[in-house]
């Protein structure tokens, strides 16, 4: 009995894990996101003036990555609203920047990537347009 328990429960854990991204899900870009720019990125993304050209502290984060175009690749803006594949921070998280014609490392930069599942929250929350919540 408690052996069946455990193996739902695995499952359970293993489900929401890989649960397929979905636009419906909801991320807050404050409650969600922000640690993880703060805790990762916000070391070198500081003031702006860095390479890469954005803050991404809790102020400016958000104003600095939606609707911005791109510096490593200006055709593309870092994030597209409801478009991930057209978000240049989609394809800097996921190391597929070179492929669209990007240049420059993966993020974090000197890091190890974020997990799956840190990198599906930011695709939902730019599937749902993005929102500052
Ligand atoms: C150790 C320093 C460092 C850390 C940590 C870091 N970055 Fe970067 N980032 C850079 C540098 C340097 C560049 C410019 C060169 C390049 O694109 O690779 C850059 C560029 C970028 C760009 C491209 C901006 C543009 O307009 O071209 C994005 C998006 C980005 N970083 C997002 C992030 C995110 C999100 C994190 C945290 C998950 C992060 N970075 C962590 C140093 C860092």
């Amino acid at each position: 009995m408690l052996g069946a328990v455990r193996a739902a429960l695995v499952t359970a854990c293993f489900v929401c894990m890989a649960r397929p991204v979905a636009a419906d899900d909801k991320v807050s870009f404050a409650m969600d996101l922000m640690p993880t720019l703060k805790a990762r990125c916000a070391v070198c993304h500081m003031t702006g003036g860095e390479p890469g050209g954005m803050a991404l502290t809790p102020d400016t984060a958000w104003s600095d990555l939606v609707g911005r175009d791109a510096m490593g690749l200006p055709s593309m803006k870092r994030v597209n609203p409801g478009e991930p594949q057209s978000s240049y921070l989609m394809h800097k998280l996921w190391g597929s920047h070179r492929t669209v014609g990007g240049n420059g490392s993966r993020m974090p930069l000197h890091q190890p990537p974020l997990t799956a599942a840190l990198i599906a929250d930011f695709e939902i929350w730019v599937l749902a347009g993005a929102p500052n919540n």
